[in-house]
């Protein structure tokens, strides 16, 4: 039976542990997790996060589901059903946690006449193959994006979009670490990414392992820095895209994208094809998570507004296609109009 040691998971076949990011970059802390549950509340909490590892590490939790009721003479199928409820209720906005339990759940069915013990294995299986594919989706987005950016390009990121988030190299991230690895990008902007601080904690963490030059900014800065011709491209990752193009990412990713349409600089969106959602026309019906206010409230459990204050905490917001300069996928790169683009490229081999 293959292991798998990502940076951000291990899964060595009766459990899954999983990286505490809330708690990086000041210590680095392992969650074990057993059952289905256990995943789907590390997945909400944000103990692990992301739009593709998401859905891998839902995809261990349907695996972990079906060992469970195996090992409790239940039924497969029908404890598999709960837990798919379960897991892709975890969080909303990315559709790459509902696309891969779909994927396990498909396997589950057409399994379901052989023993129990194979569907099992079968299920396992499949949660490797959408991680090892992801791997390779991570490379190719890599390849595709970094052929956009010019030499010596200096380059803003929103959140967290590597290794952190993925399986392996990132997707907006991955196209940073390519081009960088290629002497194209020489230095790295990191938007801090309010409230969760996926950039000023996770980013920072994964550019100061591979070396890579940058510095943090308030999020407020980056128009700034764009009228003073300190940005070639912004680069970002999604949670969801729909068919005409609109991205959902994480909040802030909008604000970003109109100040770089303002400046003239290319905005590009990098993203695997399991977080194209054709079956959407446009962003408009998209589903925002709204988290707890507590994240823009306190910080740390310190609590930094006044008292009586309330907060309104949106996770994702959605840029309108007219604002994205291309779509970078593992199977390629689409350039607006985006729709047809979009729905080859899904259907393509
Ligand atoms: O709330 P998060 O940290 O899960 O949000 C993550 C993002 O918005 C990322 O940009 C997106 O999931 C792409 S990750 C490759």
């Amino acid at each position: 039976m293959a292991e798998i040691s990502a940076l951000a998971f291990k899964w060595a076949g009766e459990h899954l542990l999983l990286l505490d990011q809330r708690k990086l970059p000041d210590e680095e802390v392992w969650l074990k997790c057993e059952t289905d549950e256990e995943v789907a509340k590390a997945i909400s909490a944000m103990v692990t996060r992301g739009a593709p590892l998401i859905g891998i590490t839902a995809a261990f939790g349907i695996v972990l589901a079906a060992k469970q009721a195996k090992r409790k003479g239940l039924s497969i199928q029908s404890e598999l059903e709960r837990a798919s409820q379960v897991l892709i209720n975890a969080r909303p906005t990315a559709v790459n946690l509902s696309w891969a339990v779909k994927r396990m759940m498909n396997i589950a069915k057409q399994f379901q006449h052989l023993p129990e013990d194979k569907i099992v294995g079968r299920l396992e299986e499949e949660a490797i193959a959408i991680y090892r594919e992801d791997c390779e989706a991570n490379r190719r987005i890599g390849e595709y994006g970094a052929a956009l950016l010019p030499e010596n390009c200096k380059v803003l990121t929103h959140c967290n979009t590597g290794a952190l988030a993925v399986s392996d190299l990132g997707t907006a991230l991955g196209v940073i670490r390519t081009a960088y690895r290629q002497g194209k990008v020489k230095f790295v902007w990191v938007d801090e990414t309010r409230p969760f601080l996926q950039g000023a904690r996770l980013t920072a963490w994964e550019l100061l392992k591979e070396g890579i030059p940058f510095k943090i900014i308030v999020d407020g800065a980056a128009a700034w820095l764009m009228q003073k011709g300190l940005v070639d491209a912004v680069i970002v990752g999604a949670d969801r895209i729909a068919r005409n193009g609109d991205v959902a990412n994480k909040i802030g990713t909008y604000m970003l994208a109109i100040a770089a349409k303002r400046h003239n600089i290319p905005f590009y969106v990098a993203a695997p094809i399991s977080t194209l959602d054709i079956s959407l026309p446009s962003g408009d019906q998209i589903p925002i998570e709204e988290r707890n206010e507590n994240e823009v409230l306190s910080w740390h459990g310190v609590r930094i507004a006044p008292k009586d204050a309330r907060a309104f905490n949106p996770a994702f917001d959605v840029t309108p296609a007219e604002l994205v300069k291309a779509i970078i996928t593992d199977k390629g790169v689409a350039f607006p109009p985006y729709e047809d683009k979009l729905v080859k490229l899904v259907h393509s081999d």
